[in-house]
């Protein structure tokens, strides 16, 4: 397994271009299966999760074909000659659910695995099962796969979220494209990979109101055509790297960044004294002289602080001037980068879903253990402003969600190295 070597290495200073999101094509991807029609995700992340979509969706008979190294993903899925996702390809990754909703309203019958709960928790899928059962689909769980059926097809129905579910939003939306008549999702998701899924339904011909707010009203058509359509910025890996040079200090000039995409989490660095600002290239984050400020951080879904940036958020907190309290209320396990954080001398204490962290001036370099994706790369954000080397293991929870990382730190100053495993 690979590792990472940090060396703190004093600011950072240049431009980091901002990959596709990888929650966007997730989503995307699967939209394939509504469609005889090809459809081709332009600025796509080159990421394994995505092999990992390719893979599943391949063993379903769509076709994948990577193009420009990745940057560009032709699918296809004319013929599905195998409606079962099977357990060893879906508990890599909990997305694989994903393929449900539409492998049902496309065929009338789908056999999914359950994904399993993984590190930051349980991660159940009923509110997923609930919308579909809303459209009229028959579920029976079986020996850990869902068997799906719509035999006339799904029809239209209105289902409210008991709390909010991204993927269970996607899910039902997807869905809801094919059925028959109109289907109004309250209490929807409002992420920005939600809104780019509607764009991309409707380049295909589906008929979808309200994306980006609590309902969302789909009118269900016989059929989708083909489409191009471009993933939209990835704001977990944006936020990631505007975290950088607060952290650091300096001056770092993120590509492709939209403020849009990241307001919440900006209104807290401005209050923690970091300074950002809207450039025709993107956004351009500052820090000079000083510590931070420490500032408290309560997680929500959009448009509230991303629970996808808490971890990171915390390795900024640990050098912050104060005491900051970080509530995390999206998932029950997600404070695992906690007491990797602690091997590297912050102060923090953890009371269920909240985290109090005391800021000390300086970190140590230490050899910590990645635990899940967005752990890992705080703890490079730590180790980047650590005195000393830093060695995060088990960097593949990385590479799943961030694209050659080392070089786009590396590009601005920062002294960091892979250290390929055995
Ligand atoms: C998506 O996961 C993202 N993953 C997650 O990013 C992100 O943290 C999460 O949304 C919240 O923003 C992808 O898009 C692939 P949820 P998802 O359904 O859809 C509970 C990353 O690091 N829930 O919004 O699985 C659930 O347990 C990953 O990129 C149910 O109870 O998240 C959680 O407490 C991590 N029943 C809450 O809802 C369900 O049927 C929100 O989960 C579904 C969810």
């Amino acid at each position: 397994m690979d590792s990472i070597v940090v060396t703190g290495n004093g600011p950072l200073k240049g431009q980091i271009p901002i990959a596709g999101a990888k929650n966007a094509c997730l989503t995307l991807m699967p939209a394939t299966l509504l469609s005889e029609e090809p459809l081709t995700l332009t600025n796509a992340p080159r990421l394994s999760d995505i092999k990992t979509m390719s893979t599943l969706l391949q063993s379903l008979g769509a076709e994948v074909t990577q193009m420009q190294g990745g940057k560009v993903l032709a699918l296809s899925s004319h013929a599905l000659d195998n409606h079962v996702a099977d357990y060893d390809i879906v508990r890599k990754m909990r997305a694989s659910i994903l393929v449900l909703g539409p492998m049902l309203a496309r065929a009338g019958h789908a056999v999914v695995s359950l994904p399993g709960g993984c590190a930051i928790g349980a991660r159940p899928v009923d509110l997923h099962l609930k919308a579909l059962e809303a459209m009229g689909a028959e579920l029976d769980l079986r020996e850990g796969y869902v068997h799906a059926k719509a035999p006339g097809g799904l029809r239209g129905g209105t289902f409210e979220f008991p709390i909010v579910s991204v993927g269970a939003t996607e899910n039902a939306l997807m869905a809801a494209t094919l059925a028959k008549g109109t289907t109004v999702l309250k209490n929807a998701a409002r992420e920005p990979e939600i809104v780019d899924l509607a764009q991309c339904l409707r380049r295909m011909g589906a008929q979808i109101e309200g994306a980006g707010t609590s309902t969302i009203t789909i009118q269900g058509v016989d059929r989708l055509g083909g489409a191009t359509h471009p993933v939209v910025p990835d704001r977990i890996e944006l936020g990631t790297y505007m975290l950088a040079p607060a952290i650091c200090g300096g001056e770092v000039e993120c590509l492709g960044g939209r403020i849009d995409l990241v307001q919440a989490f900006c209104e807290r660095l401005n209050a923690a004294g970091v300074s950002v600002e809207e450039t025709e290239h993107g956004l351009k984050v500052s820090r000079q002289n000083g510590r931070v400020r420490a500032v408290d951080v309560i997680t929500e879904p959009f448009p509230g602080f991303p629970t996808d940036l808490q971890a990171q958020m915390m390795a900024l907190m640990c050098t912050a001037e104060g005491t900051s309290v970080l509530e995390e209320r999206i998932f029950e396990n997600r404070f695992m980068h906690a007491p990797e954080l602690m091997r590297m001398g912050a102060r923090i204490d953890v009371q269920g879903g909240t985290a109090t962290v005391t800021g000390v001036e300086h970190l140590k370099g230490a050899p910590v253990m990645a635990t899940d994706l967005r752990a890992s790369v705080s703890l490079i954000l730590a180790g980047l402003a650590a005195e000393g080397e830093t060695v995060v293991n088990r960097v593949y929870h990385l590479d799943r969600g961030y694209e050659s990382v080392e070089e786009k730190l590396g590009n601005v100053g920062a002294k960091i190295e892979r250290i390929s495993g055995q």
